[in-house]
């Protein structure tokens, strides 16, 4: 087996048996295996976990799989952007071992009725107006853990509720792995990378750069010890000022628990959550804060 690396056999699998068997042999090798679930439309933050899995592990697998049970009926699975052959280049170039691309029949085979739920740290935010989705991604994460059973599975703070929602699961399931939350990479202007950046036209596109700068100014305001509340209104103005004109959430919570931040100073690691509207398109973001004592000098 070649080491990992540009020179190294990439291989394509569409079903769970060819994955199992290929698991299997690297078992028997006594190697260990690093997991970067993807839905494909691959950019450098996807590419970043899948760097940050190689550093991780002996063999590295990226599953692509745009899970329909995610998507509400009103959303857009049907036009999210599909590039495979894009896609199997990019990985094939940082060195990945195995591609998972399953399609939807081998994941949800008739008579499919079983999901997974993750309670409380899946409401609000995301789970809010999105009721559907975290389900569906626990139940397609909680299948992708059960086929390959890596040692490690590597997830982006871009989809920082999500991140925890998986990490709740793994817990509180027993599941054998370890969750990698990688950080967040973003465009020149900051702007957050995502597959649904390329539905943007121009002016969106130059809109949805002031999101990460609107959250880093709150940040700043959060650390000195401002009023939350007061701290969330002057983020709504600055992004209406920028041409956002469709918030869909803007908060301060915990950043383990996710519980609202309240009102007053922060008195905790905390996490500023957005979600945008501009046009049709939905864009997330999130931001790390510490409270202000965690500065002050002893
Ligand atoms: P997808 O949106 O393709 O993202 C796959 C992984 O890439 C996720 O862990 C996501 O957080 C990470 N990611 C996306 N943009 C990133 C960025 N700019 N910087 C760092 N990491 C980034 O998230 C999903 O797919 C799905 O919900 C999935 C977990 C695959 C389940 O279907």
């Amino acid at each position: 087996m070649p080491a990992a690396g540009v020179d190294s056999q990439m291989t394509l699998v569409r079903t769970v048996g060819e994955v199992r068997a290929i698991v299997a042999k690297w078992r028997a090798e006594g190697l260990s295996l690093a997991l970067t679930p993807t839905m494909g439309a691959l950019h450098e933050g996807h590419l970043s976990l899948v760097r940050r899995a190689g550093s991780l592990a002996d063999r590295t697998i990226a599953s692509i799989f745009v899970n329909p049970s995610q998507f509400a009926p009103h959303e857009d699975f049907s036009s999210y952007p599909r590039r495979e052959a894009e896609d199997l280049a990019l990985l094939k170039a940082e060195g990945c071992d195995l591609v998972f691309a399953p399609s939807a029949e081998e994941m949800y085979p008739e008579g499919f009725q079983t999901s997974v739920s993750v309670a409380s740290i899946s409401q609000g935010l995301c789970g809010a107006s999105r009721p559907h989705f975290f389900g569906g991604v626990a139940t397609v994460v909680c299948k992708l853990l059960n086929q390959v059973r890596p040692d490690f599975a590597v997830f982006g703070e871009k989809d920082y509720q999500q991140l925890l929602v998986i990490r709740r699961m793994v817990r509180d399931l027993d599941m054998p792995v370890e969750i990698i939350g990688a950080p967040i990479v973003r465009e020149e202007d900051g702007l957050a990378m995502s597959s649904r950046n390329a539905y943007l036209n121009a002016d969106e596109r130059r809109k949805a750069g002031a999101l990460n700068k609107v959250l880093a100014k709150m940040a700043e305001r959060l650390a000195r010890g401002d009023d939350v509340g007061e701290t969330i209104h002057f983020a709504r103005t600055a992004l209406g000022d920028a041409g956002v004109a469709s918030i869909d959430y803007l908060e301060v919570r915990n950043a383990l628990t996710l519980e609202s931040a309240g009102s007053g100073a922060l008195t905790a690691p905390s996490r500023i959550f957005a979600a945008i509207f501009l046009g049709k398109t939905r864009l997330i973001d999130n931001w790390p804060v510490e409270p202000a004592w965690q500065h002050a000098p002893r």
